[in-house]
């Protein structure tokens, strides 16, 4: 009844709801029919309940963080009232099945049951009714866990507690065993060593950034400490076949070696700032939780790229400026697959591509060296000025198109919306693809929390600064007492202090600047808020507060940062 009474309240409407249809042994049973014959149960008749688990569900297969965390909203709404639906699952009296029966069920027209740590699921609605579902197909017979272990990041516990809605009986002991050992393998176990000093935000896949402090240490980022922000694992590429294609264009496809990239474009380098669009995302999780990987303030890196101009291989495929009165936009695709064969993919504007301006390099070395394995081996684009998620790694394919990448990160993701806009609420078509970043600056020391002896008389503030599109950061105003009086801070363009010849031209400011600025302690003060704001050559500059900007996925943070310290009065 309690079950009844939630469905009125969430959805308005008084059918009972899969919770309600699994309370009872007889209603298990009712189930485990269904599963075996008919593929249609109250369930599916009642839209006002599929986001929860579809959503959830197709987060857990698909690996798309959006589209989970969507579910997951959903699904703890629904948990409002106190009632676990793990409990019941495993208080029903559930029938055993053998793996031979399980995979009879692989069809819409038999049924389409997965088995997950010895317990058997009838997701046969699930694929019915969540347009990407039939990926799950790719399971249909047999075991979640490999889809699970590529898709680690998730919250297991949220998305478990949605899948038992379905659980229709457990696996036979013996299968369980056997299974075991088929389901061991990790699609993780190839990723690389990586620096213990990161701070890691997902092991699989791996997602990590460096101590801020170790960021302003040097202007240059050491290819180690650079912030990885990895979708899936990262793929092992031979670089004796590796082969870019290229499509699109009048000249028809275009193959390239590694060789040929190397030998048949002129090296370009370039210092280049990548940033994540969601750098700084816990402090929006302070105003209310967004969904997504928990970063701080260094999932921003600075490097020196070297490789072929984007152009110059567009224009080598065939490219003429006729190809821009129907061609749009230029799309990438990554090698790294998830298990149903998709890759990971972005696309960006045809004039950021084509552009001289542009910059775009096609690298294949990172600060002087071959890219390493978790930036790009062999070959990545770099879209300077441009979010980090446009920049693809292990990068295979280009194509010149009339449409943008019809990738989920380009379409389903990485957009910025309103406050007000929840995940009950939010249209991804409504937004533009995130491209060009806003003006951003951060404080890399001292660290929250820090505690300063007064007896050393003066403190250093240090941080980086950035903007998107080639905006140069022309200052950094810096408080020490919370926005109230504000003092203009050093800028660096290079380990080697100011020098105005390696100031960017107009419109490429591409790297960030490393800040300082050294003051007197306040002589009264017992805690000081130290404060950053930078302003470009737009005169953007960054918003004071971060609740004006929140939004659902948590990106495009870029307010004023803000960092406390004590000065103690003890001696050093
Ligand atoms: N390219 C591929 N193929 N796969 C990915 O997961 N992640 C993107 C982008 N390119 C990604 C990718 C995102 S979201 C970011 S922020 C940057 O790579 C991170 O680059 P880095 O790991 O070299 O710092």
């Amino acid at each position: 009844m309690l079950l009844l009474r939630r469905c009125q309240r969430l959805t308005g409407c008084g059918c009972l709801t899969p919770q309600r249809a699994q309370a009872s042994p007889a209603a298990a049973l009712s189930a485990v029919r269904l599963a075996s014959g008919s593929s249609h149960d109250q369930r599916s008749e009642h839209p006002g309940h599929s986001p929860s688990w579809r959503q959830a569900l197709a987060g857990l297969l698909a690996g798309t963080g959006a589209v989970l965390a969507y579910g997951l909203h959903h699904h703890k709404a629904e948990q409002t009232d106190g009632i676990s639906v793990h409990a019941k699952a495993q208080t029903s009296p559930l029938p055993i099945f053998s793996q031979e029966e399980v995979t009879k069920h692989r069809t819409l027209q038999d049924g389409v049951w997965v088995t997950y740590k010895g317990s058997v699921y009838d997701i046969t609605e699930f694929v019915t009714m969540h347009p990407g579902g039939d990926k799950i197909l790719l399971a249909a017979g047999g075991a979640l866990e490999p889809f699970w272990a590529l898709y680690a990041v998730h919250n297991q516990e949220h998305v478990l507690d949605i899948l038992s809605e379905y659980k229709v009986g457990e696996l036979k002991a013996e299968d369980q065993k056997k299974q075991q050992n088929l389901t061991s393998s990790d699609p993780y176990s190839s990723d690389p060593e990586r620096h213990p000093v990161l701070r890691v935000n997902s092991l699989k896949p791996f997602n990590a950034e460096p101590p801020p402090e170790i960021l302003s240490d040097s202007y240059i980022t050491p290819s180690a400490f650079f912030f990885k922000r990895n979708h899936l694992p990262v793929p092992q590429v031979d670089p004796a076949s590796y082969e870019l294609q290229v499509e699109g264009l009048p000249g028809g496809v275009l193959r390239l070696s590694l060789e040929d990239l190397k030998s048949r474009f002129p090296k370009h380098t370039l210092t280049a700032t990548l940033q994540c669009a969601g750098n700084r995302r816990s402090e929006m999780n302070t105003v209310k939780q967004v969904k997504g990987l928990n970063w701080g303030i260094a999932a921003i890196s600075n490097a020196t790229w070297g490789g072929a101009r984007l152009r110059d291989v567009l224009q080598a495929a065939g490219y003429s400026p006729d190809v821009a009165q129907w061609a749009r936009h230029v799309q990438f695709e990554g090698l790294d697959k998830d298990l149903t064969g998709t890759t990971y993919g972005a696309s960006i504007p045809l004039n950021k591509a084509v552009s001289e301006e542009g910059d775009v390099l096609l690298a294949y070395e990172m600060n002087g060296e071959a890219l390493p394995a978790d930036h790009g081996f062999p070959v990545r684009v770099v879209v300077p000025g441009t979010v980090g998620a446009r920049n693809v790694k292990w990068l295979s394919k280009i194509t010149v198109s009339a449409e943008e990448s019809s990738s989920h990160w380009q379409q389903n993701d990485y957009k910025g919306f309103s406050p007000a806009t929840d995940w009950d609420t939010v249209d991804f078509k409504s937004a533009p693809a995130i491209q060009e970043l806003p003006v951003q600056s951060a404080i890399t020391t001292p660290t929250d929390g820090t505690v300063i002896s007064r007896s050393s008389e003066e403190l250093t503030v240090k941080g980086y600064a950035w903007s998107g599109g080639g905006r140069e950061v022309v200052r950094v105003d810096v408080s020490l007492d919370g926005g109230k009086t504000w003092q203009v801070a050093q800028l660096r363009v290079s380990d080697k202090g100011q020098d105005p010849e390696v100031s960017p031209p107009p419109g490429r400011a591409w790297a960030w600047k490393l800040w300082e600025l050294t003051a007197p302690l306040p002589p009264e003060a017992h805690q000081l808020e130290i404060v950053c704001k930078a302003v470009d050559n737009s005169y953007n500059m960054q918003p004071d507060t971060v609740a004006p900007i929140w939004n659902l996925r948590g990106v495009l943070s870029n307010a004023w940062h803000r960092v406390k310290v004590k000065i103690s009065d003890d001696e050093e």
